[in-house]
């Protein structure tokens, strides 16, 4: 299967993304930019939906117009820092379902732990959209795509702001199937098994705990 990458470069997208990796972005700026880089992202990411034609009555005359006809939309944030990203996406396709998958990232072992899982009940049906502010080792991505799957979900992308190659080879080994959208592929991790130079600790940056 070919391996799919796509790098977004839609400069506002590059432009918000530079604001918040700076230390000093304090919780209420990150959280907004993270929402709205996450609204260019669904826009971008919903390029290519299928549509079809339908014939509507306008006030003045019957006419052709389009509708979306292809599979329906979910999105699925890795808790907690995926979170950040859903209003953002919402404000865009309002009527995609939310699923949700927790898992933290055990700092001792890297190992991602599994806490919660909820999806909607025809997430096989569904095109998700799974998100999450960091790809960094993979651990959780793979993780919370194999607790998606395990749940019926067959059509998956996989959304984030940044990520390195280690985090991108690791889900094309075990989630072949699953395209990876990301905002910039950074040089590396760091000795802590954070995104070099990344902008830190999503969830902690998102929600002001640290
Ligand atoms: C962060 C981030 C990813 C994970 C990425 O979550 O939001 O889920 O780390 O790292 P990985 O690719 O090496 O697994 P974290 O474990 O800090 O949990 P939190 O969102 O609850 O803060
Ligand atoms: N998790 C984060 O929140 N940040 C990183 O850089 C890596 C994992």
């Amino acid at each position: 299967m070919e391996k799919h990458v796509h790098v977004f470069h839609h400069p506002l997208i590059q432009h918000k993304l530079g604001i918040i990796r700076e230390e000093s972005t304090g919780p209420k700026e990150f959280r907004e930019l993270v929402n709205e880089i996450a609204k260019l992202m669904a826009y971008e990411i919903t390029l290519d939906l299928p549509l079809t034609d339908v014939t509507v009555q306008t006030p003045v005359a019957k006419t052709t117009v389009k509708r979306l006809s292809g599979k329906k939309l979910g999105i699925v944030p890795i808790m907690r820092a995926g979170l950040g990203m859903v209003d953002g996406i919402l404000s865009l396709i309002p009527v995609a379902k939310v699923g949700h998958i927790g898992l933290y990232r055990d700092p001792e072992t890297l190992e991602a732990i599994e806490y919660y899982a909820k999806l909607p009940e025809d997430a096989g049906e569904r095109e998700l959209i799974v998100v999450d502010p960091m790809l960094a080792t993979g651990g959780s991505a793979s993780a919370a795509l194999t607790a998606i799957k395990k749940r019926g979900a067959k059509n998956i992308k996989f959304l984030c702001l940044i990520s390195v190659k280690e985090g991108i080879d690791r889900i094309h080994q075990d989630h072949p199937d699953v395209p990876i959208y990301t905002g910039a592929i950074d040089p590396g991790l760091n000795e802590k098994s954070y995104i070099d130079p990344g902008f830190g600790d999503a969830g902690d940056r998102l929600f002001g705990t640290k």
